[in-house]
């Protein structure tokens, strides 16, 4: 849609000293318009028109409460409506390759991607049913490339939990080899491409998905990759339970914020260390599996810091008496009242007043 940025330029400058002859058009995919204009102009000017490369996209990161309509139409938009008008406007045209470029955040969700990996979802779809229908298509669910794109663009915290889960990156060249096979072998309609530690990502999954998923690929359990910490825990006398408590607290907020453990002070709000929207659910999952019981994200709004959610969990879990639990938990956050005192409206106001203001922490 936009121009051509410099780095494009001089892609674009490369090509041309090859000797190939490249045109550019600015058009939105998804305006009928635009796509009957830019097929016009192609048949006017250029040969006949053999193949299709879709790779409009738009990913924004949010979690579901947060979607919009108008967040969704503009995920969609460039991906499903333009993949679509694609299709349908060139249904006359002798192709040998219609390509989507689609994620593989549709093959395994992604968190905060919903409607993302909906959009990618769509393309998958589309390829199916172009190859039911006899005509060429592959959709390539990509994993994350490495150095170009839009999860270069993208913030340190989600190129981290990518690394936790087993999902590398694809260096550039590798990925336009690995393209250019794609293209030329006999292949399925529906490709996943990326590099992966299968047995960490299965194991990374909260238990509740179900194992068949994977059938096949890993003999790893959803979920298997944390064992529960209760028993080590109970069987501990009170004094050392509630410094190990206090020590696997800490390794999971480390681990989640990608703060070295030495750094973390337990008396600190983790919102400190850059805890945002998604973090919060990562850690709440990291948290639920190690305890054995569902930890509502209230949790820990209402106990930002770890000697408050050490000392929560103490009462909640081990039922530690009051005076027992890790003392000198800091009072908790002005805005954030502790939930039992709240009722169900307040609570998902005060949520959403959160999830704004970290959203817009994170788009800064
Ligand atoms: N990079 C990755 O790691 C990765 C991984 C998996 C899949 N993919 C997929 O691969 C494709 C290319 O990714 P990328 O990293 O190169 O993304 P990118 O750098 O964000 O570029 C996406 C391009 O799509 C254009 N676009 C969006 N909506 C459009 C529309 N309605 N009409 C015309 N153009 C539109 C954007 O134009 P504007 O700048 O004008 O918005 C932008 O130039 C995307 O479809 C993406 O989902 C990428």
């Amino acid at each position: 849609r936009r121009p051509a940025d410099a780095a494009a330029e001089a892609a674009l400058a490369a090509l041309r000293r090859d000797g190939v002859e490249v045109k550019v058009w600015q058009a939105d995919v998804a305006a009928e318009a635009d796509v009957d204009a830019l097929l016009a102009e192609i048949d006017a000017t250029m040969p006949p028109l053999r193949g299709v490369c879709h790779l409009a996209g738009v990913v924004e990161d949010c979690l579901v409460g947060d979607v919009t309509p108008a967040s969704l139409a503009a995920t969609l938009a460039g991906k499903a409506r333009g993949a679509w008008l694609l299709h349908e406007r060139t249904l006359a045209y002798p192709l040998e390759h219609f390509v989507l470029f689609s994620s593989a955040a549709a093959a395994f969700g992604a968190p905060g991607q919903s409607t993302y990996a909906m959009a990618n979802a769509y393309l998958d779809a589309l390829a199916a049913r172009r190859r039911a229908q006899g005509l060429p298509a592959l959709s390539i669910a990509w994993g994350p490339w490495q150095d170009v794109g839009m999860l270069a663009r993208s913030s340190a915290n989600a190129k981290r939990r990518l690394a936790q889960l087993g999902i590398g990156q694809i260096e550039a060249e590798c990925g336009r080899a690995t393209f250019e096979i794609a293209l030329g072998a006999d292949l399925p309609a529906h490709l996943v491409l990326l590099p992966i530690d299968w047995g960490r990502l299965i194991e990374q999954w909260p238990p509740h998905v179900p194992a068949s998923r994977f059938a096949g690929i890993a003999t790893a359990q959803p979920g298997a990759g944390s064992t529960s910490s209760v028993s080590e825990l109970l069987a501990l006398p009170a004094e050392a339970r509630r410094h190990r408590l206090f020590q696997l607290l800490a390794e999971d907020a480390a681990l989640v914020t990608g703060t070295p453990l030495a750094s973390l002070d337990p008396e600190r709000s983790l919102f400190d260390y850059d805890l945002d929207s998604l973090l919060i659910t990562d850690l709440r999952v990291l948290l639920e599996k190690r305890f054995g019981r569902a930890i509502p994200t209230t949790v820990i709004f209402s106990n930002p810091t770890i000697a408050a959610l050490a000392d929560h969990l103490a009462r909640t879990v081990f039922g530690m008496a009051e005076a027992e639990a890790t003392p000198a938990a800091p009072a908790a956050e002005p805005d954030a009242p502790a939930d039992a005192a709240m009722s169900q409206e307040e609570i998902v106001e005060m949520l959403s007043a959160k999830l704004k203001e970290l959203n817009r922490k994170d788009a800064r």
